[in-house]
C-alpha cells in the first residue's frame, strides 16, 4: 500500500525528510520548520497571503465542495434544510451539532426569545448615531457595546457562559439590527413581539406602525427564514475568520462578534450584495449589459456577486435565493431589475472571461433584488446577512475555543524592508529618493 507521506529533497543540503500527509491530502506546515541548513537556520515556512491554501482549522460545522457545487451543515445539504427546515432550528443545528428533537427545540426557542430585548442604555446611544449612519456601522458598535453590559461574557472557557452568550446575540441581534433601521427612518423603535416567530418578529420590529396587531406577511416571512438559513454558515470565510482570529486573543464574543460583522461590512464579504444592486441601478437596462460586461473583461469593474474564492461552480445558495425571488415577487410586484441580473448572468455563462475564470453567480446575486423587492432599503442587506450568520460565527467561535490545537491566532511575515539603518539628524538626511517597489507602501 502507498505511504501517506510526502518526501522531500533539500538540494541546499542534500538532506531527505518525510512528511505526514494527514486528513487525505493535509501537511502540517510546521512540519516545514525541521527542513534547515544548519542548526541554527529558521527553518521553511510557507508563504500563503490570503489564505489561499492553508487550513486554519480543522472544523466539524460545514462542508463545502466549491467544485461541484455543494454545501451542508453538519452534514445535512443545504437545500434539504431550505425546503424543510427553519432558521432556528438551523441555528440550533450549527451550534449544537445535531438537529433538535421537539422538547429541546421548544426549550432553544424559548431561550432565544427571553433574550430578544436590549438595555434601554443601548437604545440611548443607538440614537446618539447621525441620522443618516449605515446601519451596518451601528450594528458593529452596538453588538461591540453590549461586552460592556454582560462583563461575565469574559469567561469564555466556561461552557454555561457560552451557552448563554450565544443565546443571547442570536437573540438580540435582530433587534439591535432593526433599531438601527428605524433610527436611520427618524422613527419609534418596535420593542420584540415574542409571540412572533424569530424573523416574523424581526418583520415586526422593522415594518411594524401603528396596527394594534403586526401580521406579517406568510411569504415574505417564510422568505427571510431561508434567506436567513442560506446565510447561516459557510465555514472559513473572511468573518468567520476574523471571528476565530480576534477571538483567539481570548477576548469574550461580543467583541468578537464585533470584529467579525466589520469583516462582513467590506464589499467583496457581505456587502456585496448591496454593491450589486448599485451595479443593477447603474447598468440601468438589459440593453446596457453587452457594454457592461466589456468594461469588466478590460478590467475596469468587477461584476458584483459573481465569483467565489471557494466555489468554482454555480453556488448552491444562489440557485434557492433566485427561486425565492419570484415567490416574493408574487406577493411584492417583480423587481425590475431582476430582467438586468437575468441578462448579465446569461452572457457571462457564456463568455469565455467568466468560463475560464470558473465565475459564476455567488449568493448576493440575487439575494440584494430579493430584499429590495420585500421594501428593505440597500443599506439593510448587510445587516440581513450579519443577522443569521451571528449562530454561524459562535459555533465557529465556541469551536475554536474548546480546540486543544488553537493558540492565539498569529501569522508569519516574510520580511522584505531595509535591514539595519542608524538614525542620523533631520539636517544631514538626505532628500528621500522613493524606491519604485516602495511607491505601494505609502499611505
Ligand atoms: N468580476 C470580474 N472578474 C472577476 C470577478 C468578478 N466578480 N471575480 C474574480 N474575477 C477574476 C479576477 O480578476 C481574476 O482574474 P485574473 O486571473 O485575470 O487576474 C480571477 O477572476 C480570480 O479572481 P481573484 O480575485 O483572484 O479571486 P478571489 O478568490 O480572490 O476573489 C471574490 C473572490 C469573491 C472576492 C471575487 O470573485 C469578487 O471580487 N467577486 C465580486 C464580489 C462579490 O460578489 N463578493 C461576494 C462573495 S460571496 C459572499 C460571501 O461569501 O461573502
Amino acid at each position: 500500500m502507498a505511504k501517506e507521506t510526502l518526501s522531500i529533497t533539500d538540494n541546499r543540503t542534500g538532506k531527505q525528510y518525510e512528511i505526514p500527509i494527514e486528513e487525505g491530502g493535509v501537511i502540517r506546515a510546521a512540519a516545514l520548520r525541521d527542513i534547515k541548513t544548519s542548526a541554527d537556520d529558521f527553518g521553511l515556512m510557507s508563504y500563503d497571503p490570503a489564505f489561499t491554501n492553508t487550513a486554519s482549522c480543522r472544523s466539524r460545522i460545514t462542508f463545502i465542495d466549491g467544485d461541484k457545487g455543494i454545501l451542508r451543515y453538519r452534514g445535512y445539504p443545504i437545500e434539504e434544510l431550505a425546503e424543510k427546515s427553519n432558521y432556528l432550528e438551523v441555528a440550533y443545528l450549527i451550534v449544537k451539532g445535531e438537529l433538535p428533537d421537539r422538547k429541546h427545540y421548544a426549550a432553544w426557542e424559548s431561550n432565544i426569545k427571553t433574550h430578544t430585548m436590549i438595555h434601554e442604555n443601548v437604545k440611548k446611544f443607538m440614537e446618539g448615531f447621525r441620522y443618516d449612519a449605515h446601519p451596518m456601522g451601528m450594528l458593529v458598535s452596538t453588538i461591540g457595546a453590549l461586552s460592556t453590559f454582560y462583563p461575565e461574557a469574559a469567561q469564555i472557557h466556561d461552557l454555561e457562559s457560552r451557552r448563554l452568550q450565544t443565546r443571547r446575540l442570536i437573540g438580540k441581534v435582530p433587534t439591535l439590527a432593526a433599531f438601527a433601521y428605524r433610527h436611520t427612518r427618524g422613527l419609534p423603535y418596535v420593542y420584540p413581539d415574542n409571540s412572533l416567530s424569530y424573523t416574523g418578529n424581526f418583520l415586526s420590529m422593522l415594518f411594524r406602525m401603528t396596527e394594534r396587531e403586526y401580521k406579517p406577511n406568510p411569504t415574505l416571512e417564510r422568505a427571510l427564514d431561508v434567506l436567513f438559513i442560506l446565510h447561516a454558515d459557510h465555514e472559513q470565510n473572511c468573518s468567520a475568520n476574523a471571528m476565530r482570529s480576534v477571538g483567539s486573543s481570548q477576548v469574550d464574543p461580543y467583541s468578537a462578534v464585533a470584529a467579525a460583522t466589520a469583516a462582513l461590512y467590506g464589499p467583496l464579504h457581505g456587502g456585496a450584495n448591496e454593491a450589486v444592486i448599485r451595479m443593477l441601478v447603474e447598468i440601468g437596462s438589459p440593453k446596457n449589459v453587452p457594454e457592461f460586461i466589456k468594461g469588466v473583461k478590460e478590467g475596469k469593474r468587477r461584476l458584483m456577486g459573481f465569483g467565489h474564492r471557494v466555489y468554482k461552480n454555480y453556488d448552491p445558495r444562489a440557485k434557492i435565493v433566485k427561486k425565492i425571488a419570484y415567490e416574493v415577487f408574487e406577493v411584492t410586484g417583480r423587481n425590475p431589475l431582476i430582467d438586468i441580473s437575468l441578462e448579465l448572468e446569461k452572457i457571462a455563462l457564456e463568455d469565455d472571461y467568466f468560463v475560464s475564470r470558473k465565475l459564476y453567480p455567488n449568493v448576493d446575486f440575487y439575494t440584494g433584488v430579493t430584499y429590495q423587492a420585500m421594501g428593505f432599503p440597500m443599506q439593510m442587506f448587510p445587516v440581513l446577512f450579519a443577522i443569521p450568520r451571528t449562530s454561524g460565527w459562535m459555533a465557529q467561535w465556541a469551536e475554536m475555543v474548546r480546540d486543544p490545537e488553537q493558540k492565539i491566532a498569529r501569522p508569519r511575515q516574510v520580511y522584505i524592508g531595509e535591514q539595519t539603518r542608524h538614525w542620523t539628524p533631520i539636517e544631514h538626511r538626505p532628500e528621500p529618493t522613493m524606491r519604485e517597489d516602495a511607491v505601494s507602501d505609502q499611505i
